[in-house]
């Protein structure tokens, strides 16, 4: 039997225990004619990461979720209109100009398409070698044995590199010099958006294989997004799910993926979907459906459109947010008690 406690509500808390503290984070997009009408892309979003211990942190969620908006929020790429991002006790949209250098070096990003990353007239080193020169300040001798030491850790190194564009690398490799560039400055924290999706089956769990040991061995933590569970599973500690930007669901990932709670994860498990690399998929939607858009903009449960449980309450008024024995939580009715609804 669940033991069903209170709405979680973030009061005081002690930003100093977290490597990054996302706290209600909201963001506002407009839609329509013009961009007019708004809708919450991200509606009070939390998340955190302990400072102590690195942690391969999984967000996971369909196309349109918000799972970019939300690590865009937290590279300082866009601010919210609501909420605030904190890493390591600083409020990141309130660093001093002489912070924002650290803070590149101390959050590192890679995205889903490894051929967007890389200038095709380029060499693939000219990046890695920026990078030491701008966020590192390091000299040419002490960069190059960075590089090719960083090049050795994603499994390739700088003679096998050196020179040469990114037409004589397979997309494998692209993602490994991706994530190699990322590492470069061995920051805390690194943000991999969807990096798989676009690979081969059979190359994804190599690449996966690199976050665990970022994680490991250079005690960097991981926010890995994906829209595919069975990745998630195979590198998550801890996973939150997102749906029409409402976080949905979030524990450890052996709770949530043997056990979901919430009628979309338990979607998302039943239907565990081959990552889809149709070209279409690598341009953002900004256009909105109006089936999104309807989900997005009901005061009540924006799942209730698709949930097999939905009861007239569903539609009128959004679940809150219930801790679940503690360790996880889910936002649905169907775990909340008469005395907390
Ligand atoms: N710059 C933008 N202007 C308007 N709408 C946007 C913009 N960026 C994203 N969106 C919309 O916000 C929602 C969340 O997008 P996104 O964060 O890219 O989701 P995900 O990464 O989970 O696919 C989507 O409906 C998308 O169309
Ligand atoms: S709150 Fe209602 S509609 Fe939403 S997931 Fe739970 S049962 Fe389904
Ligand atoms: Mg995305």
């Amino acid at each position: 039997m669940l033991a069903i406690c209170k709405e979680v509500k973030i009061l005081s808390v002690d930003v100093g225990n977290y490597l990054l503290y996302v706290d209600r984070v909201t963001k506002f997009f407009g839609y329509g004619l013009l961009g007019l009408r708004k809708f919450k892309a991200l509606d009070e979003v939390s998340l955190s990461l302990p400072l102590q211990e690195p942690r391969l942190f999984v967000l996971i969620g369909e196309t349109g979720s918000g799972k970019t908006t939300l690590l865009r929020i937290i590279l300082r790429m866009i601010e919210p209109d609501m909420g605030s991002v904190y890493y390591k006790s600083k409020n990141v949209f309130k660093l001093r100009s002489s912070e924002v250098k650290w803070y590149r070096r101390e959050v590192q990003a890679i995205f889903q398409d490894p051929y967007e990353t890389f200038n095709p007239l380029r060499t693939i080193d000219s990046y890695l070698f920026d990078v030491s020169k701008y966020l590192l300040s390091i000299g040419k001798k002490e960069a190059e044995a960075l590089v090719d030491e960083t090049l050795r850790f994603v499994g390739l190194s700088l003679d096998r590199v050196k020179g040469k564009r990114i037409r004589e690398f397979s997309g494998g490799e692209l993602q490994r010099i991706s994530i190699a560039r990322a590492i470069l400055t061995r920051p805390s924290l690194l943000l991999a958006d969807e990096p798989v999706s676009m690979l081969d089956a059979s190359l994804r769990v190599n690449i996966l294989n690199i976050f665990k040991d970022v994680r490991d061995k250079l005690k960097t933590s991981v926010i890995y997004v994906t829209h595919d569970l069975a990745t998630a599973y195979y590198v998550g500690d801890e996973m939150a799910v997102l749906y029409r930007g409402v976080l949905v669901e979030s524990g450890s990932i052996e709770y949530v993926y043997n056990d979901p709670l919430h009628p979309y994860t338990q979607l998302l498990l039943n239907s565990i979907l081959e990552p889809d690399i149709n070209i279409k998929d690598r341009v953002k939607p900004i256009k909105l459906s109006s089936i999104e858009i309807k989900e997005f903009l009901t005061p009540g449960c924006k799942f209730a459109n698709r949930c097999p449980y939905v009861t007239p309450k569903c539609n009128k008024e959004a679940p809150p947010l219930i801790r679940v024995n503690g360790k996880r939580a889910v936002r649905c009715w169907l775990y909340t008690t008469s005395s907390n609804t």
